[in-house]
């Protein structure tokens, strides 16, 4: 897909995480996916996991098109054209259940956000925080995967570089402290259920209610 943005880390991590993903969620559902970026991620794991319907979406209005070039080209009945969402929006999407009639059929089993916590400003954890509270249903998790440092952990050389590197290119990015992310998450009444080392001094964090 020579015209269309592209990551290459994407590419890169997209089965590792959709390992995991196998691995912890359920049979199926609908899941939510916050900045999508390219939409490598949605494609990917909509082909992989046919029974969960991915509804990819993100704050910035000219990734759109390529996430919607990558619909149409993976043709998928389960993959969602993108829809605009900044986690910071009072107001977010619905699973659009024509029929929904109780709240918790309005949710969402699963929100995943990879890569977008150290590429925003610190507003941006609560505000997905709270949004992951308004818009789980019961027993549904909020999946977050890219790099954290940690409180006992040396951190690596790649993430202290590419830390320095954000904050030069916004002061109000940079790579986030796991605590930190972990009591903005309990302060929506999130609490950390699982954390997967993943390839590139990465984690996968599983939070739930
Ligand atoms: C590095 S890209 C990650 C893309 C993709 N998730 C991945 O891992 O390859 C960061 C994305 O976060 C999005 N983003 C930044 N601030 C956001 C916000 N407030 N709400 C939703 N998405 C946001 C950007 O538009 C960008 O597409």
């Amino acid at each position: 897909m020579p015209d269309l943005p592209h990551s290459p880390a994407a590419d890169r991590n997209k089965q590792p995480i959709l390992d995991v993903l196998i691995r912890i969620l359920g049979e199926r559902g609908t899941a939510l996916e916050i900045a999508s970026g390219t939409g490598q991620h949605a494609a990917w794991f909509a082909a992989a996991m046919p029974r969960w319907t991915w509804q990819p979406t993100d704050a910035d209005a000219r990734m759109l098109p390529a996430i919607a070039s990558r619909v149409a080209q993976a043709a998928l009945p389960n993959l969602r054209p993108p829809l605009l969402l900044d986690v910071m929006a009072p107001r977010w999407p619905s699973p659009g259940h024509a029929f929904a009639r109780r709240e918790e059929e309005k949710k969402f089993d699963a929100i995943y956000c990879a890569n977008m916590l150290h590429i925003a400003p610190w507003a941006a954890c609560a505000a997905l925080m709270q949004g992951a509270a308004r818009h789980l249903r019961a027993g549904g998790v909020l999946i977050t995967y890219g790099p954290y440092f940690e409180e006992e952990a040396m951190p690596a050389p790649s993430n202290l570089a590419f830390d320095e590197d954000l904050r030069a290119r916004n002061p109000a990015w940079g790579i986030r402290r796991l605590e930190d992310v972990v009591a903005e998450a309990r302060r929506s009444g999130l609490a950390l259920r699982e954390r997967h080392a993943m390839p590139a001094n990465n984690l996968l964090l599983v939070f739930g209610f």
